[in-house]
Formats: structure tokens, C-alpha cells, sequence
């Protein structure tokens, strides 16, 4: 028996390995995991672009690269992605990384000493809350409600725990799809600098939108340097790339870089080439169009399917992108234990809302949905089967 590191013993993987299971099981609906939908890689930009680029420059995309990033993606991520945001930095303000989950874990790794205090928003995606354990932080969870983090709570947090960090997911948040208000994420900003705390800002999503108006980055109220913008590529285009970004001070993204270096001395040139190619060609935007007629389509037969299958007594979100939907069920529903029952009976899975709290109580009667990988039909049947069996365990 391999003794492996005390680092490792503050993971189970018994519960993500249940829900793997199921999703990969044909004979079960899941709407668990968080995959954008497949059949909307734009496959055929993409084989062009690699012919391209091993036609012309085929020496310097398959060789070993600047840690910061190819210069070309930088520059065209700063022109097409930033900019439209409000997100004015220089290239050296810039680090590409290998997904966003490698600028999560590298900004976490130079920050934070053990015992240090981050705050998150309750709930908040998973894996993050394992990279945090890995660097031993202290986890302090922020009250939400529809609209995001409850200043007055962070406020009251930040003068009681002093954290380090903030870390949120303001933009169709990831697990449950909502939207922080913009007043309050110039107030977060606002906050950063009064008490000297970073935000890590993590926004895969916020360029998936199918209703409503676009809404600027927390990055652009920050006038002192604590605001850290993380992007992704990984919905906007395909996630097998393993492409991200960090726009940050030059002293932070210096420290990343310096850390990145030591981990995998840089991201491929190849894959950052095609996400280069692919927004210096100008295909964003029609990109990211194409692909909301089959979300929205997604996203309105969830919300149908919960209006019409689910008992009454549920709440549940109403997010105008992403992927997900969050419901919150009644005290007597354990939706961890139900899963089970639910995968296996029903043959419809979900991922208990738990998996998402640092207090695992606070999410035990909740489930997240993820409404993109499923076609509509599906989705329909899927919540059907998760609606009588809700219906019954309530009936008792
Ligand atoms: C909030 C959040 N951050 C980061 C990621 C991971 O992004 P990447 O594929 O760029 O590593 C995800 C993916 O599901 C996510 O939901």
C-alpha cells in the first residue's frame, strides 16, 4: 500500500467518484457534470487554424514557449476578450494558463500560507474549494442571495477573519447560476482596497448569455491592483484546449508567472495558437451567437421541466446564461443520500449541493442541474423521473 502525502488525506473522492459513475452510465440522465455542449466545438475553425499554423510556423507552435503566454494570444485576448469588457491592462499585466483551474490553484499557491483566511461565496464551485484545502487556507463562507454576495455579510467577515482573498464567481455562477449586481461588485472592489484583500474574480461564463444585458467585470472598478480577473476558454471554445488567462497587477502576475514556470514551464503553443488564430480571425462574437438558439433552447426546457414536474414547494434560479440551475428543496430532503436512489431507481442524476459548501450542511438540501448537455427531450424526461421521485419523498 502506497503512504501517500497528509496533503492527500483531506480529499474523498468517494462522492465525486458516485457522480462520475453515474454520468457515465448511458442508461442515466445526468445533469451533473459542467461540460459546455459538444456538438458546439467549432471543429472546423479549429482545423484550419492548426493547418495554418504548422504550415507557417511549425518550429515555434510545437516548441517549448514563454511562461507568460504566446504573445500573440495575450495580445488578442487583451483586444478581443478584455477590452470589450472595460478590461483596459498591458500584455505584462497578462498570464496565460493551462485552463483556469492552473490560475486558480498558482495565484492560491503564491497568496496563501496555511491558516490563512479566503472567503467564499456559499455555495461555490468544488474543485476550487479543494485547491484552497490543498494550500491549508481557513474557508469562511459569504451569505448570497438572488443577487449575489450580501455585502453587509462580507463586510462583517472581512473585519472578523481578515481574510487574504475573496473568491467569487460573479457571472452566472457556477453551481448556482446567478448574477452578482453590478453596485455590488464596484463594491466589492471598493472593499478590496479598503481592507487590502485580493478578489480572485473567476468568470468562465460571463460571455454565455442567452437573455439580458451584459454586466462589467468587478476588474473594472479596480483602482489599486487587488482585483484578479480569471477567463477561460473552455466554454467560449472547447475545453479540451486547456486554455485561460489572469489580468492582474505586474507584481501578482509576475509571482504566477514565477510559479508557473516551476510547474509546467508553459502552456502549449499549439492550443494557444489556435485561440489566437481563432480570435484574431474575428469568430468570437459570431461564435458565442451561434450558440445561444441551442442553450436558450436548453435553459427554457429546464426551467419548464421544473415548473411542471417538481413539487411546489421548491425554489430554484432563473439564470439569463451559463449552465446551471440550482433548486433548493425542503428540509426533509437529503440529497446526498438521495442520489442513489435517484441514479439508480430513476435513472436520472444531479449533484447534491454539498459537493459546493464548506459547511457540507448548508447544501444538503439542495442540487445543482446542468441543463447544457442534454437536448430538450431529454431534459424533459430526466425531470420528469427527478419530479416523481421528489413528489414521493415528500409524500413520505
Ligand atoms: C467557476 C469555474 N472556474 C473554473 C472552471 C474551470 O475552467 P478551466 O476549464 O478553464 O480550467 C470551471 C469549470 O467548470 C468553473 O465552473
Amino acid at each position: 500500500m502506497v503512504k501517500l502525502a497528509n496533503r492527500m488525506t483531506k480529499f474523498s473522492g468517494d462522492d465525486l467518484a458516485d457522480i462520475l459513475r453515474y454520468s457515465l452510465d448511458p442508461s442515466v440522465i445526468s445533469f451533473s457534470m459542467g461540460s459546455p455542449a459538444r456538438e458546439l466545438y467549432p471543429v472546423d475553425a479549429i482545423r484550419e487554424i492548426v493547418d495554418e499554423v504548422l504550415a507557417n510556423d511549425s518550429q515555434r507552435s510545437l516548441s517549448y514557449g514563454s511562461t507568460d503566454g504566446w504573445q500573440p494570444l495575450k495580445k488578442a485576448y487583451l483586444e478581443h476578450v478584455a477590452k470589450p469588457k472595460g478590461v483596459i491592462a498591458s500584455e505584462d499585466e497578462v498570464v496565460v494558463t493551462t485552463g483556469s483551474t492552473q490560475g486558480v490553484d498558482l495565484l492560491t499557491q503564491i497568496l496563501i500560507d496555511p491558516g490563512d483566511c479566503i472567503l467564499v461565496e456559499s455555495p461555490t464551485y468544488l474543485n476550487t474549494i479543494s485547491v484552497f484545502k490543498k494550500y491549508e487556507a481557513k474557508l469562511v463562507s459569504v451569505e448570497m442571495d438572488d443577487e449575489g454576495i450580501i455585502i453587509s455579510d462580507l463586510e462583517e467577515k472581512i473585519k472578523l477573519h481578515k481574510p487574504k482573498m475573496l473568491y467569487t464567481i460573479p457571472t452566472f455562477q457556477n453551481p448556482s447560476g446567478k448574477t452578482l449586481l453590478v453596485e455590488r461588485r464596484k463594491m466589492i472592489a471598493d472593499l478590496a482596497s479598503k481592507y487590502d484583500m485580493i478578489v480572485l474574480e473567476d468568470d468562465p461564463y460571463c460571455d454565455l448569455r442567452y437573455r439580458g444585458n451584459s454586466v462589467p467585470p468587478i476588474k473594472t472598478f479596480d483602482k489599486t491592483g487587488h482585483v484578479v480577473l480569471a477567463n477561460s476558454f473552455s466554454k467560449t471554445i472547447a475545453p479540451g484546449l486547456r486554455v485561460g488567462t489572469m489580468v492582474g497587477s505586474k507584481e501578482i502576475i509576475d509571482a504566477i508567472i514565477l510559479a508557473k514556470g516551476i510547474s509546467d514551464t508553459n502552456t502549449p503553443i499549439l492550443v494557444q495558437a489556435i485561440c489566437s488564430g481563432f480570435l484574431e480571425r474575428g469568430l468570437l462574437p459570431d461564435h458565442l451567437e451561434s450558440m445561444v438558439p441551442l442553450y436558450l433552447e436548453r435553459l427554457d426546457a429546464m426551467l419548464e421541466g421544473i415548473r411542471k414536474y417538481f413539487p411546489a414547494e421548491i425554489k430554484y434560479t432563473v439564470p439569463e446564461g451559463g449552465l446551471f440551475v440550482w433548486v433548493d428543496l425542503p428540509d426533509t430532503v437529503n440529497t446526498r443520500t438521495l442520489l442513489k436512489k435517484a441514479a439508480e431507481e430513476y435513472k436520472v442524476s444531479y449533484v447534491p449541493g454539498s459537493a459546493f459548501c464548506v459547511d457540507e450542511e448548508d447544501g444538503i438540501h439542495s442540487i445543482r442541474l446542468n441543463f447544457s448537455a442534454n437536448n430538450a427531450e431529454k431534459i424533459d424526461e430526466g425531470l420528469k423521473r427527478l419530479g416523481e421521485l421528489l413528489t414521493k419523498e415528500l409524500n413520505g
